[in-house]
C-alpha cells in the first residue's frame, strides 16, 4: 500500500516510516520541518516540505500521490508551552487536523490513523486506564487532542470516511539501526534528560515530587518503545484497509514504573551513578498513568516486543550515546 505520513520528520512518525518501508510498503512524507529533522527522513521515502494547514498543498500532494490512507502525525506536543501557548495548539493540532480532513474529504481519502495520547484523559478516575473512561484532560495539549478525536468522529459519520486514534502512553527508546532516534529541542522527557547526566550535558536529573501516592512518591508511567508505535500504527492501517470500523486504542505496555525506578534502570544501563535531586511538582503531572491496552492486543492483534524497562532504556542510550547533539553534525 501506499501511506501518506504527515509529521514523518518526526519522533514516532520517522518510526513509523522506518517500519513501513521495511514491510514493503511506499511512504510519501509531509513535514514543515519545525520540529522534524530532514535526516531523519528514509532515503526511500518521497518527502514534501510544507505543512498541514496549506490547503493547496496538500491539495497538490493528494493529486500528485494517489495514496491509500493516511498517518497523521503532524502536531505540537509539548504539555507545558501548551499551557503559555495554548492558541499555538488550536491553530496547528485542531485547525491542521480541520484543513487535512477536507483535503482528504475533496480528494476521496477515506483512511486516516493518528496521534492521540493519554492526556486525553487527564486525572485517571481508575488504573488501567480503559478507551472507555471519563476524558477530561487537565492540559491544553490533551484537550486539542481530544477535539482532533471528536473532529474526526463526526467527519466520518458525514463523509464515510473511517479513522482509528491511537492514544499513546510515554513514548521512548529509539530505532534498532542506530540511524534514528529522539532528538526534541527542548527536551522535556524524563529518559532523555536522565541520559544527559551521563553524557556531561548536564550535572544531575531533577526529580519532579516525590510526595505522590504511589510506592516512593515520584509519579508512575507506562513506557512503550517507538518502535512498538510504529508497529501499532501499520496493525491500524490494516485494520482500516480491511474495512472495519472507526476505533480508538491506548498504546502502552500496562507497566508502570516510578520515575526513580526508571533513574536506577539508567545507572545500569549507562554505569554512571546519575545524580538525582528532589525537585518541585510540575504543574497538572498525573501520579499514575498506566494503559490497559487489551483492545489493541485482541482487535489489532498487537504485541509490543520491548516489554521490559532495561531494554527500552538501552536502545534509548545507545542512539544518545553516539548522537549526543541529535541530528545536528557533532
Ligand atoms: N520527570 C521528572 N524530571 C524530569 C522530567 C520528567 O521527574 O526532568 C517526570 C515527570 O514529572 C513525569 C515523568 O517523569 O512524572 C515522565 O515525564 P515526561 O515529561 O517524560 O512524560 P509525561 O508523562 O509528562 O508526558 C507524556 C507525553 C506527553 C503526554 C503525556 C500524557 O510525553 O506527550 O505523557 O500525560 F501528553
Amino acid at each position: 500500500m501506499k501511506v501518506l505520513v504527515l509529521g514523518g520528520a518526526g519522533y514516532i512518525g520517522s518510526h513509523t516510516v522506518y517500519e513501513l518501508i521495511d514491510n514493503g510498503h511506499k511512504v510519501v512524507i509531509v513535514d514543515n520541518l519545525e520540529t522534524g529533522h530532514l535526516e531523519a527522513v528514509h532515503p526511500k521515502a518521497v518527502f514534501y516540505k510544507g505543512d498541514v494547514r496549506d490547503r493547496s498543498f496538500l491539495n497538490q500532494v493528494f493529486q500528485d500521490e494517489k495514496v491509500d490512507a493516511v498517518i497523521h502525525f503532524a502536531a505540537n506536543s509539548l504539555v507545558g508551552e501548551s499551557m503559555i501557548n495554548p492558541l499555538k495548539y488550536y491553530d496547528n493540532n485542531v485547525c491542521g487536523a480541520k484543513v487535512l480532513l477536507e483535503a482528504m474529504v475533496a480528494n476521496g481519502v477515506d483512511k486516516i490513523v493518528f496521534s492521540s495520547t493519554a492526556a486525553t484523559y487527564g486525572e485517571p478516575e481508575r488504573i488501567p486506564i480503559l478507551e472507555t473512561d471519563k476524558t477530561e484532560p487537565t492540559n491544553t495539549y490533551g484537550e486539542t487532542k481530544l477535539a482532533m478525536e471528536k473532529m474526526f468522529k463526526w467527519t466520518s459519520k458525514a463523509h464515510h470516511l473511517r479513522y482509528v486514534s491511537l492514544r499513546y502512553f510515554n513514548a521512548c527508546g529509539a530505532h534498532v539501526s542506530g540511524q534514528i532516534g529522539e532528538a526534541h529541542s527542548p527536551e522535556t522527557h524524563l529518559i532523555p534528560l536522565i541520559l544527559q547526566v551521563p553524557m556531561g550535558k548536564r550535572s544531575h536529573i531533577s526529580i519532579f515530587g516525590d510526595d505522590y501516592d504511589t510506592k516512593d512518591g515520584t509519579c508512575v508511567r507506562d513506557y512503550i518503545h517507538v518502535t512498538d508505535l510504529a508497529s501499532a500504527h501499520i496493525k491500524a492501517v490494516e485494520y482500516l484497509m480491511d474495512g472495519k470500523e472507526s476505533s480508538i486504542f491506548n498504546l502502552g505496555n500496562g507497566v508502570g514504573f516510578t520515575v526513580k525506578e526508571v533513574i536506577d534502570v539508567a545507572r545500569k544501563v549507562t554505569g554512571d551513578e546519575i545524580r538525582a535531586e528532589i525537585a518541585p511538582k510540575r504543574a497538572g503531572d498525573p501520579a499514575k498513568l498506566i494503559a490497559s491496552s487489551e483492545k489493541a492486543r485482541t482487535v489489532l492483534g498487537w504485541e509490543p516486543k520491548y516489554t521490559d524497562i532495561e531494554s527500552i532504556v538501552e536502545s534509548a542510550w545507545n542512539w544518545h550515546k553516539n548522537h549526543p547533539n541529535g541530528f545536528e553534525r557533532n
